[in-house]
């Protein structure tokens, strides 16, 4: 089987030291980037600039990683080309975020950047049904968005199971991604469930550095 995909998010690391941060997730497959507007999610994070910088070290280095962009933006059309610009290469935004989800995965594929989409805890899965074929990324949510380092919700494995089911009858090679409390433990557990993805905050870049953090998790899943 092809090996577990991780992505780590920035969110949890120190950004007085940005670019060591990334340098310690050079091995990483991905840099998750967490986007919060203060309306869709009851919190504020960082925005273009700060993507940027990703990006600038990202080609410095020439890690070839994939800067994969968490929208938890209202309205996220207002903004993807804004994204693309900044230096996006995936765009995953909310259902819940816009009563027009087909038009703007639509959108995000016009811009050349890989579209996905991404359900809340408490949000049925078949809201991502329409749009399944048409995604290269799939986000379930385990914890509910806004803030890192929250505890894991177990139905998650389910929904995850279901979500791998539906794009094996697809024939999708889609990303499947999980985001929230994802550490050592609950990763071997998504990974049997069917998860390519794992994005992991606070358990990456803990006290003895991202480095480690990501020992750690790939120990958990080999
Ligand atoms: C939550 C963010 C997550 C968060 C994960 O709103 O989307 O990406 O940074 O953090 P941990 O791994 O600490 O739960
Ligand atoms: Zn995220």
């Amino acid at each position: 089987p092809t090996p577990i995909k991780l992505a780590p998010s920035i969110l949890a690391s120190d950004f007085t030291r940005l670019a060591d941060e990334l340098r310690a997730i050079r091995s990483a497959d991905y840099i998750h980037v967490d986007v919060m507007d203060g309306q869709f999610v009851p919190n504020i994070s960082f925005g273009f600039p700060l993507l940027e910088a990703v990006r600038r070290v990202r080609d410095a280095d020439q890690t070839g990683q994939f800067i994969d962009v968490h929208l938890m933006v209202q309205a996220p059309e207002r903004y993807l080309e804004q994204f693309a610009a900044a230096g996006a290469d995936g765009l995953t935004i909310h259902v819940e975020a816009t009563p027009h989800i087909h038009r703007a995965v639509q959108m995000i594929r016009d811009l050349g950047k890989q579209p996905g989409v991404v359900l809340n805890p408490g949000t049925p899965l078949e809201a991502l049904r329409p749009v399944l074929p048409d995604v290269g990324l799939v986000l379930i949510m385990s914890v509910n968005p806004g803030f890192g380092g929250q505890r894991f919700i177990p139905q998650t494995y389910e929904r995850v199971r279901t979500v791998r089911r539906w794009l094996d009858e697809l024939g999708s090679n889609a990303e499947l991604q999980v985001d929230g409390g994802v550490n050592a433990e609950t990763a071997r557990l998504l990974a049997e469930a069917g998860a390519s993805c794992l994005v992991a905050g606070s358990s990456v870049y803990g006290p003895d550095g991202a480095e480690a953090g990501l020992a750690r998790l790939r120990g958990a899943l080999a």
